[in-house]
């Protein structure tokens, strides 16, 4: 893998782009002070915009690292943030990596995220050179497996009692992965 960090992205609808601090209040107003947009995510709804740059200032810190790929996404119209796009895990040795996401409700079922995570995808195989893209989805968020699949992943199975949601009860996870060769199969690459 070719550790180049969040370059910027440009999709018809959004740029994806690097977090500032400055996107702190758009962030809280749009999704992670939202609590129906954080209902099946592993992190609590943030209580102020004061929480939410506290966390961006930790994922700024993060892109020094090389290795971080955390898109703020802007809807272009309004340059506005509006979501987030995110490795949340990888293996350099395996060249896999997860992807996780979340959308303002405002925005929802226009093809939005899924116009994100191809791009995304695109980018993760052709310029950093992944062999494997996955995420996973609660299986009370049957919308968020639907987004995979019209990415092109393929899902795999269900993990049972894998995961814990914010409250902290534990959930079934199912499991979506995108390999380089259907990627390319795909005449993507
Ligand atoms: C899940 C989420 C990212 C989807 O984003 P989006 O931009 O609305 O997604 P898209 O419009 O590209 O696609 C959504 C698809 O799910 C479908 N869908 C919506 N609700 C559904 C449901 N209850 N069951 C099954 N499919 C559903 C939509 O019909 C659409 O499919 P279609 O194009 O075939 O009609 C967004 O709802 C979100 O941010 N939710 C909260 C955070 C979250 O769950 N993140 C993912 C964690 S794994």
């Amino acid at each position: 893998m070719l550790q180049i960090g969040t370059l910027p992205i440009d999709t018809p609808r959004l740029s994806l782009r690097r977090f500032t601090v400055a996107d702190a209040p758009a962030m809280f107003r749009n999704w992670s002070g939202d609590p129906e947009v954080t209902r099946c995510l592993t992190w609590p709804t943030h209580l102020s915009a004061a929480e939410t740059e506290e966390v961006i200032r930790g994922w700024v810190g993060q892109y020094g690292c090389g290795n971080s790929y955390n898109w703020c996404m802007e809807w272009k119209e309004t340059e506005e943030p509006v979501g987030s796009i995110s490795v949340v895990d990888l293996c350099e040795r395996a060249a896999w990596v997860e992807v996780g996401y979340c959308l303002t409700r405002r925005l929802w079922g226009r093809g939005i995220m899924t116009e994100a995570l191809i791009a995304v995808e695109d980018f993760l195989f052709r310029e950093v050179g992944c062999s494997r893209v996955q995420a996973k989805h609660d299986m009370e968020n049957p919308a968020s497996g639907r987004v995979m699949q019209k990415s092109g992943m393929k899902q795999e199975g269900v993990l049972r009692e894998y995961g814990s949601d914010n409250r902290g009860d534990a959930v079934d996870l199912a499991v979506w992965s995108l390999l380089r060769s259907e990627w390319k199969a795909m005449g993507r690459g």
